[in-house]
């Protein structure tokens, strides 16, 4: 599967855009600010709906304009398809598959996964748990559709429940409780998923980490939550409901709600040593790649097909062994965009490439690229 074209429209700085793509490898180049992670952007959104640079479509509609659009040719196994995504400042997103408009956002969910490299992702690392919680959610509902519905319901009523416990309306204790069981049930249900997912995300990380350290460090992902998963999803709901009422007082006093998998964390450790505090930075940067290379074969599995990998100025930051390393890995399968500033930093995926040159909001294509070799679609 791959994207055989990209249109926007009103899309941050393009006024309209026309590009074909190359099966396989294609590099943007501009100086800053030209547009090149808009067009990354874009992609991504066709991929999850959404940004990952976590922005509202009313940052992403263009200055002065009311609404943007974003559309595609995807070729897959069975035939082409097209999809656009209409995006407004303030109402909801429309999705036309092939002109018809479907009634769900959702179902363009896992089509078409993608998985953004970028230098922010460090932070996955040194950051805070919700940027862990959202690596793992987005992972997850790029391959399950329940998943996402037991977030969005989970979190409708975490948000209800906090938003008394921060009023004190009168009655609390059986007002709270009524929350108790929506909770309980979505949450345990995103928990046992939570913790599946991290024990395949530990054997993958750990073969990638492997591979990037040529055998010398041994990663350990541990999911963190708040009380143990154990049992089967009912036998959680009620230890879940049990917590609740054991941490009435503390949620009382200090205003929200402080068991579930809103809290819950991934533990991250090279070598036996917690990798946030004891990691060397360089240390850091390889685990957070090793993140997402096992994130991206992760959704591989999980979705049946090669996610789209948006290598966002991420080359530059690579020496050549690591570049080398990359290279080998996109050509395995799959359709890369990667973005840089200069081309030095491509190094050898220069040759391999079609290349674009973004300036402005405008885009030329200065270099077709080879002739596409026969890979899985
Ligand atoms: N909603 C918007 N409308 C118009 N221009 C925008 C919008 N959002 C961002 N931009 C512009 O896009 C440019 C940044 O694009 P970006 O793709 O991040 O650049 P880079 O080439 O450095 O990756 C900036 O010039 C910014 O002003
Ligand atoms: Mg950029």
């Amino acid at each position: 599967m791959h994207v055989c074209s990209l249109r926007l429209s009103h899309f941050r700085n393009y006024d309209t855009l026309e590009v074909e793509f190359h099966p396989q490898l294609n590099l943007f180049l501009g100086s800053n600010a030209q547009g090149k992670t808009n067009v990354l952007e874009a992609l991504y959104c066709l991929s999850t709906t959404r940004s990952f640079r976590g922005s509202s479509d009313d940052e992403i509609v263009q200055f002065s304009q009311e609404a943007a659009a974003i559309e595609s040719v995807v070729q897959r196994e069975e035939g082409q398809e097209q999809v656009r995504l209409e995006l407004r400042r303030d109402k909801p997103k429309t999705l036309l598959v092939n002109g018809k408009k479907q009634k769900k956002l959702s179902s363009l969910l896992g089509r078409l996964p993608a998985v953004v490299f970028s230098p922010d992702d460090l932070f996955l690392v040194k950051g805070g748990p919700s940027l862990r919680r959202r690596y793992l959610d987005t992972m997850m509902f790029q391959m399950d559709a329940g998943y996402l519905a037991h977030l969005q319901q989970y979190e409708r009523a975490l948000k209800q429940r906090n938003s008394l416990l921060r009023q004190r309306v009168p009655n609390l204790e059986s007002q709270l409780a009524v929350w108790d069981l929506p909770l309980a049930q979505h949450g345990a249900a995103i928990m046992k998923r939570r913790l599946e997912i991290s024990a395949q995300l530990s054997r993958s990380a750990g073969e990638a980490l492997r591979d990037l350290t040529g055998g010398a460090e041994k990663f350990e992902v541990r999911y963190e939550p708040t009380l143990p998963v154990e049992g089967d999803e009912g036998s959680l709901e009620k230890k879940m409901i049990e917590a609740f009422t054991k941490a009435r007082r503390e949620e009382i006093a200090r205003g929200v709600t402080v068991v579930g998998p809103h809290r819950d964390d991934l533990g991250l450790w090279v070598n036996g040593q917690m990798l946030r505090k004891f990691g060397s930075q360089g240390q850091q940067r390889t685990g957070a790649l090793a993140l997402k290379l096992a994130q991206l074969d992760i959704l591989a599995e999980g979705c049946h097909t090669a996610p789209l990998v948006l290598f966002d100025d991420v080359m530059a930051e690579l020496d050549d062994k690591r570049q080398a390393f990359f290279l080998n890995r996109l050509q395995q399968g799959g359709q890369a965009f990667l973005t840089g500033t200069a081309p030095a930093d491509f190094a050898a995926a220069q040759a391999k490439a079609r290349v674009f040159r973004v300036e402005a909001g405008k885009i030329q294509m200065t270099q077709e690229g080879p002739k596409p070799v026969p890979v899985r679609a």
